[in-house]
């Protein structure tokens, strides 16, 4: 589902009304809603009047999503070149986005406002929020950041049966509105792959909504079949794109060169892709982030980075954060949003969970307006979330209010979608 910034009609004409933004007045077709009056406050995508709210419920959605202008006032003569290169669409070297990563004060203020303004240029105030659904905990690696790794005899495992899954994801679609869900699992081999496929089909069966897998590497022939059953995308993250570090932390099992190859079939059966990489793992330097900035760039439909948090029973539980440490995440993590937002102007970017458990809730709208422009929110059953301990205490809270003012429930949400992805597949 979707959800736009609002807008207040200050005047009426006869088949559009004028509204006013923070920058500029807009004019706004009137669509279906032929009796708006002035004052009245709507919510409305790609010049079209969608929904009159009233000025309380407009009041709690700016409050959600925000709006900042920023003028910039000391900015090097480096940082400007940078910018004139985006703007002129320049490919950005790694010097480049490494020089961008470490900009603090009013570039770093310019980095965030920039990203937004791209974002409004090219999205419009317009935020689509995602389900994400996780089906096993089981799994038969042993990365070693993740709490899901097979040596963790600590963790209650648990495996939705089929038609959990099938309901849960229906459920989502019908009784909430969401047209893209995220199934995702550890590396469980107990689901077949002709399992994923009936669940996939069923789903479709049921109802009209983009299904993305999220289930490891299970290899070209399997991603196929998965394929063909009517998957949408995968989320498929490489990590980290520094080869010594990925051997570190995947002693057994996963190796880059397994990783890479699968991005590549992934693009060759076209998917839509969701990747990127973990920030702040140990050992990981700002270079490296400006690689994976280059590698997230190079196979992302989908951006999907956001920071490791250190998790009991792992190899990696010692590696606590401190204030410092996690400050430097949540920027980082900003800093990648917006880099990204700028070279790729409308690949879409969610703000992710781990983000929002290391920061908090107002870190949505902050990541939102540094270039950020969808939502992902967790839909496994509450009976099993607690279980899901990719990393401890993740974060849930006010989904229900986005859900609230999600627009758009019905079939014009899976077609602009489909527009949006089309558009993004060149297909
Ligand atoms: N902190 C943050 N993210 C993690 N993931 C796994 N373990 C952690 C952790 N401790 C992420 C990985 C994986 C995704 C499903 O979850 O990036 O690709």
């Amino acid at each position: 589902m979707c959800l736009t910034i609002p807008a207040q009609v200050f005047e009426k004409h006869k088949n559009f009304v004028l509204v006013k933004t923070d920058s500029e007045i807009r004019k706004i077709n009137t669509g279906f809603l032929t009796d708006l009056k002035k004052g009245d406050w709507i919510l409305h995508t790609v010049g079209t009047a969608v929904r009159i709210i009233d000025s309380e419920e407009a009041k709690e959605i700016i409050e959600l999503l925000g709006k900042t202008k920023y003028i910039p006032q000391k900015l090097s003569t480096q940082f400007k070149e940078i910018l004139k290169k985006i703007q002129l669409g320049g490919d950005l070297t790694k010097e480049e986005i490494t020089y961008l990563l470490r900009v603090k004060g009013d570039e770093k203020k310019t980095l965030f406002s920039e990203a937004n303004i791209v974002r409004q240029a090219n999205l419009h105030d317009f935020f689509c929020i995602h389900g994400i659904i996780e089906f096993s905990n089981y799994c038969k690696n042993d990365c070693s950041y993740c709490g899901l790794r097979a040596e963790n005899r600590n963790l209650t495992r648990y495996r939705m049966s089929v038609s959990e899954i099938v309901q849960t994801a229906v459920d989502a679609v019908k009784k909430k509105g969401y047209k893209l869900l995220v199934l995702q699992s550890g590396e469980d081999y107990f689901y077949t792959d002709e399992m994923l496929v009936e669940i996939i089909k069923k789903i479709k069966e049921k109802c009209r909504v983009f299904i993305f897998m999220s289930v490891g590497e299970r290899g070209y022939p399997a991603y196929k079949k998965i394929k063909k059953a009517g998957a949408s995308g995968v989320l498929f993250r490489f990590e980290t794109s520094n080869q010594k570090l990925f051997k570190r932390l995947h002693s057994k099992g996963k190796n880059f060169k397994n990783r890479l190859e699968h991005l590549k079939f992934f693009r060759e059966l076209g998917y839509f892709i969701a990747t990127g990489s973990l920030i702040g793992l140990p050992g990981q330097t700002i270079d490296d982030l400006a690689e994976d900035i280059l590698l997230t760039k190079k196979w992302a439909n989908m951006v999907s980075t956001g920071p490791f948090l250190s998790t009991v029973d792992t190899s990696l539980a010692d590696v606590i954060d401190n204030e410092k440490t996690k400050k430097w995440k949540i920027e980082m993590n900003l800093k990648m949003i917006a880099i990204l937002r700028l070279m790729v102007e409308t690949t879409r970017i969610p703000v992710v969970t781990a983000l929002e458990t290391l920061a908090g809730v107002n870190i949505r709208k902050k990541a939102l307006q540094s270039g950020a422009n969808s939502l992902m929110f967790n839909l496994t059953p509450a009976k099993y979330r607690p279980h899901y301990k990719i990393y401890g205490h993740k974060f849930y809270q006010k989904e229900n209010i986005w859900e609230k003012y999600g627009l758009f429930k019905d079939k014009e949400s899976y077609q602009m979608l489909e527009e949006r992805m089309a558009k993004e597949l060149n297909v």
